[in-house]
């Protein structure tokens, strides 16, 4: 019942030390080119090989991160279970990332990036905190992680996701009327939605024109849930005021796109969140327990939600 490690040696190493202290009795291996395929139960792999089915016993085929969309889960053959890794590193990455572009949002740092290129000194009018209501699109783990990291700073705190939720601190909406009741309440919008056909394109004109005028966009879901074009005809109406964007559709951004230079934009290329070998290592030892056990691994993939 072999592991294995389908990504950069460097993280392989550490995931090859864990497992030989955690789990001995499962060999691992980073080398696709010589392990048995049959042998193969448990595979990690940013994206899925051409030759998947080449491992006729798989049983779990991990994501090294927290989304799975780029496995195009339909295509996984129904007995293999698919789980994504959401580990410490990760969370704490992401609850970082969106903070920085939360506060630089909250506190007009393009602005002031902008005055300072023109040699322009002059203060900018500052809402307070109390004042500035955020929303999050997906109250998921790593939405949640992001809310409770931004409670101590007073922003009126929303989240919108497709069950019901209570959280505390936060106004909880669900479902298409409450998705309108929060968009039209939040100044800084952030989306932390799984890509599924249902949020492929999402974050478009028609989204953008339910926000307050003047709000500011950060994007830290996947790259194809955004209409880029809609959101530089935003910005340039003024209907968007500012955007963090840290993944889009394709990455790399191709040089000479508009996102790269437009100056309400802040870009970052895909970085917000980056799998820390030695957690994830961890949490997929832990699920690889777990369903040895009879239990579902964490982070196990519903298929029939696409997350
Ligand atoms: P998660 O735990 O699966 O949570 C997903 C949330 O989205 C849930 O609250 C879910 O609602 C909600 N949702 C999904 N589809 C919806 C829909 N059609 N309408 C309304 N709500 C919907 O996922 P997560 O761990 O928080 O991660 C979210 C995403 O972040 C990942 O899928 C990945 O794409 C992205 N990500 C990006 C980076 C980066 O570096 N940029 C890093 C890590 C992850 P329910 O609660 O009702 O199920
Ligand atoms: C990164 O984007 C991840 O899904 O972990």
């Amino acid at each position: 019942m072999t592991f294995l490690f389908n990504s950069d040696a460097r993280r392989g190493a550490i995931f090859a030390n864990a497992f030989a202290r955690e789990l001995p009795d499962v060999p691992f291996t980073i080398d696709a080119a010589t392990v048995d395929p049959d042998a193969v139960r448990y595979l990690i792999t940013w994206t899925a090989p051409e030759d998947l089915a080449r491992y006729r016993n798989l049983e779990i085929l991990f994501s090294l991160g927290a989304g799975v969309d780029q496995f195009r889960p339909a295509t996984v053959p129904e007995q293999v279970k698919i789980v994504r890794t959401v580990e410490e590193g990760i969370v704490r990455m992401m609850q970082e990332y969106v903070t920085l572009a939360v506060l630089a949002l909250h506190r007009n740092l393009p602005g002031y990036l902008a005055q300072q290129r023109a040699g322009d000194w002059h203060d900018i009018p500052q809402l307070q905190a109390g004042s500035r209501r955020i929303g999050v699109l997906g109250l998921g783990q790593l939405g949640q992680a992001v809310l409770d990291r931004l409670k101590p700073f007073g922003f009126p705190l929303a989240g919108w996701s497709r069950s019901p939720r209570q959280i505390e601190g936060v106004t909880c909406h669900h479902g298409e009327l409450g998705l309108n009741e929060m968009l039209t309440a939040s100044d800084i919008l952030i989306c932390l939605l799984p890509l599924t056909e249902e949020t492929r394109g999402f974050l478009d004109a028609n989204l953008f024109a339910k926000l307050p005028k003047g709000a500011a966009l950060v994007h830290t879901g996947r790259g194809p849930q955004l209409d880029h074009e809609a959101l530089v005809a935003s910005l340039d109406s003024g209907q968007l005021s500012a955007a963090m964007i840290d993944v889009t559709d394709p990455e790399p951004l191709p040089a000479g796109h508009p996102l790269w230079s437009h100056p309400k934009i802040m870009l970052t290329p895909h970085v917000a969140s980056v799998t820390q070998p030695a957690t994830a290592a961890r949490a997929v030892i832990e699920n690889i327990r777990r369903h040895r056990a009879g239990l579902d691994p964490i982070g196990l993939v519903d298929r029939s939600r696409g997350y």
